[in-house]
């Protein structure tokens, strides 16, 4: 009997990956709720010797842990984004990389209008007015806030989860822009089916004339202080920033600069730089008001957390059969 291969994965994840693994591997979860941190994650490796690695965005997959097991062979994340995972390193050993691109899509989506609608609409002031018993009466200036119907958004990056954002502003029947490395005339072809029309403008203007701009680049040298100190003067004082792609994209200090000096109405962030963003963070100062905070959740869905196991696990199997990866990200970032 050969022997099975050997799977290190650095957190619990959902069944749907882990049963397809334990049916064809040995696998060791790192069974605590924080990550396993770089040391423990190469002694991990080296003590088991492991084939595949299945780590997450909060795992820094480098040379160092590439090295680590000498049968290293298949790093597999449970994330779209790999900025986590050298990919030049890990193609120059011959080790494959997977990801989980296209089923959080939607999930995302709906994550990032929810947090577009509770900056706009104000709904965690109104929480927080509520159980603090400032509720007097109904007011006429009560909590008002922007429409978001007819309004203008600004999509930053119309890859998969900005088309799939952009899609949902059909309803909303609002004026779309969206800036990209390139336009894609495929991607303006699909919204237009749906009753979009998006119109490919560059950044500065995007900024300028947009009521939301919601940023779904990757997190690489190009993108990282996309939005900074310029960008926050040139969007309107009324502007909503929201951003659910990594949290580097934005400049943390600019930010803070913008909320406070008023460049900028509200923020609202699902990525964080750092993150985790401590409690007592200087940015912290403007929430509710001016600031909306969620912790990296934008995929959270049972569903979704499911199908980026299967897909995770389907990535490792794959590469450990000797087989192309389902969902490579040395082919996709070319
Ligand atoms: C989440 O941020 C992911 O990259 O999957």
């Amino acid at each position: 009997m050969t022997a099975r291969p050997v799977v290190y994965v650095t957190r619990e994840i959902p069944d749907a990956g882990l049963d397809p693994l334990a049916d064809e591997c040995e696998v060791h979860v790192h069974d605590w709720k924080l990550p396993p941190g770089h040391d423990r994650i190469l002694r991990r490796l080296a003590e088991l010797e492991a084939d595949g690695l299945l780590c997450l965005l909060t795992d820094d997959v480098d040379g160092e842990v590439m090295d680590a097991s000498p049968n290293l062979r298949v790093v597999s994340t449970f994330s779209v984004g790999y900025d986590h995972v050298d990919v030049d390193e890990a193609e120059r050993r011959g080790i494959a990389v997977g990801h989980t691109p296209g089923v959080l899509s939607e999930t995302t989506a709906d994550f990032t209008w929810a947090l577009l609608m509770t900056a706009a609409r104000r709904t965690v002031e109104g929480n927080e007015y509520v159980l603090a018993d400032e509720w007097e009466t109904w007011g006429p200036k009560l909590l008002t806030g922007p429409d978001v119907h007819h309004a203008t958004l600004g999509v930053v990056g119309l890859g998969n989860i900005g088309a799939t954002v952009a899609r949902r502003a059909a309803g909303f029947e609002m004026e779309v822009l969206y800036a990209n490395t390139e336009r894609d005339g495929a991607a303006e072809q699909r919204l237009r089916e749906f009753g979009v029309e998006a119109t490919y403008v560059e950044l500065d203007e995007l900024l300028a004339r947009s009521d939301f701009v919601t940023l779904h680049v990757p997190l690489n040298e190009a993108t990282e202080g996309l939005i900074g100190d310029e960008e926050f003067e040139a969007m309107p004082d009324d502007a909503v920033l929201v951003n659910t792609s990594r949290g580097p994209v934005v400049d943390t200090d600019a930010l803070d600069r913008a909320l406070a000096d008023g460049s900028i109405k509200r923020a609202a962030l699902d990525v964080t730089d750092p993150e985790p963003l401590p409690g007592d963070h200087p940015v912290t100062r403007h929430v509710p008001e001016k600031l909306v905070l969620a912790p990296h959740i934008a995929s959270a869905s049972i569903g979704t957390r499911d199908r980026m196991a299967r897909m995770a696990a389907e990535n490792m199997l794959a590469g450990l059969r000797g087989e192309s990866l389902p969902n490579s990200a040395v082919e996709d970032r070319r």
